[in-house]
């Protein structure tokens, strides 16, 4: 088959990385890609929201299947014009991808199906959204309703940061993204970025890791995009994935189904695990990235057929087997991140890093510039390792790390710390 992978990060170069590897793939396809995927696929110069250049390039390279990476092209209607097309696709609709797209969406489908989740309530204007804060009490979870680039969620500590919130959300903030907010219980606990593939109504778990969100060591500092992560997970036994499996996943693709919308593609559950048992934070409708990576590096199975149950329905038909070892990631990000920074600086020695034992590593934002490979983007590298453990992963990485030559790029040097 011909294959097209929409996105350009971390985990569309996982994602190439693995199609790459199927004896089912003929010529491998990414739009627009970056340096790293150039490795493994084709580049071809079209933006991931430019449909009509995307239906335009399938018909160009009689393209059998595409994958699509990043939210916003779901949420904006792409894989309903590429199945007007006839092209076969791998990603919900715009109408399943409400799950990502609206919080309040999610929240109204977990009460009604009785999903394990935080208490909320939904609001449109300031006055009642205060006087619930303020019979509620602080510490409260205020979220903009829509995408918001991941800046929508505010953890207030008083009732007086839970109001200010309320109103620059409802004020405009993040425009239409704040038409509605979500005002929530704030949970306690560990979390965890779990996978499952969804073919409406079949289910299949697809793998967990944990991710850091802050950009410092010890966890300090402002949130980004995710600064590494790793799986195993200790804390996610098999029999919790067995429950979240079946409180969580399966009620919210039955609910899917009921409303008229099924939900195609995967779907990754951002999880609490609190003192009570997994709650549901969020749902995303893709991979997560850095998750991607490590889910790709330890997968043992050909993801190619299994992306492909699922868009067949046939999900119930396959199974997925998973490398025993342990993998970690640790994100090379530019200095600045996630705040301002400067993009150009040459990044040299990654070949020799990547040579290493158990190394891999998958590029985010990077494009060449003559022979050089230059930093393109705020998250740049994920160097990932496998290992007997995590310990032994993460003592790889490292060393991939300081083989990396690039003085203007940092990372933090205590991923996994919670599972070692
Ligand atoms: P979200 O965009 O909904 O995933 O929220 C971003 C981050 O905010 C999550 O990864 C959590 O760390 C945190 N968060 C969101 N909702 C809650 C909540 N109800 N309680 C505690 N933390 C939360
Ligand atoms: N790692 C977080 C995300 O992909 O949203």
């Amino acid at each position: 088959m011909n294959i097209l992978v929409i996105g350009s990060g971390g985990r569309e170069h996982a994602l190439c990385w693995a199609l790459a590897a199927s004896p089912v793939t003929r010529t491998l396809f990414c739009a627009p890609g970056n340096r790293g995927i150039e490795d493994v696929a084709n580049c071809l110069a079209v933006d991931v929201m430019d449909f009509d250049g995307i239906v335009t390039a399938c018909r160009d390279h009689d393209i059998d299947f595409v994958v699509v990476g990043p939210e916003a092209p779901m949420v904006a209607g792409l894989v309903d014009r590429l199945r007007e097309e006839n092209i076969k696709v791998f990603g919900p609709t715009a109408a399943a991808a409400q799950l990502e797209g609206s919080k309040g969406f999610t929240k109204d489908l977990c009460a009604e199906y009785g999903i394990p989740t935080a208490a909320y309530a939904r609001f449109s204007e300031a006055a009642p959204a205060h006087a619930y804060v303020e019979k509620r009490g602080a510490p409260m979870v205020i979220k903009a309703d829509g995408l918001a680039a991941g800046k929508g969620v505010i953890m207030a500590e008083t009732v007086a940061d839970a109001k200010a919130a309320i109103t620059d959300i409802l004020g405009g903030q993040f425009g239409e993204a704040g038409a509605e907010v979500v005002v929530e219980e704030f949970l306690e606990g560990e979390e965890v970025s779990f996978f499952a593939l969804v073919d409406g109504t079949s289910v299949l778990a697809f793998g967990s890791a944990q991710d850091h969100k802050r950009v410092g060591d010890g966890d300090t500092g402002p949130n980004t995009g995710g600064m590494g992560a790793y799986a195993p997970a200790p804390i996610f036994t098999e029999a919790m994935e067995a429950e979240v499996m079946e409180k969580i996943i399966r009620p919210t693709a039955q609910g899917m189904v009921a409303r008229g919308t099924p939900f195609t593609g995967v779907l990754y559950a951002g999880l609490m695990i609190t003192e009570s048992g997994p709650q549901l934070i969020e749902y995303n409708v893709r991979f997560g990235d850095p998750e991607c990576q490590i889910l790709m590096l330890r997968l043992f199975s050909d993801l190619l057929p299994l992306l492909l149950a699922a868009v067949d329905g046939v999900l119930d038909h396959v199974d997925v087997r998973w490398h025993d070892e342990a993998a970690l990631l640790v994100v090379m990000a530019t200095n600045g991140y996630p705040g301002a920074y400067d993009k150009g600086s040459e990044i040299k020695n990654l070949t020799e890093a990547a040579a290493m034992d158990g190394v891999t590593i998958f590029h985010a934002g990077t494009k060449s510039k003559g022979d050089a490979i230059i930093a393109n983007g705020g998250r740049v590298l994920g160097v990932t390792a496998l290992g007997e453990t995590t310990a032994e992963a993460q003592s790889r990485a490292y060393q991939a790390v300081d083989k990396i030559d690039w003085p203007d790029g940092f990372c933090r040097r205590d991923i996994g710390h919670r599972a070692i």
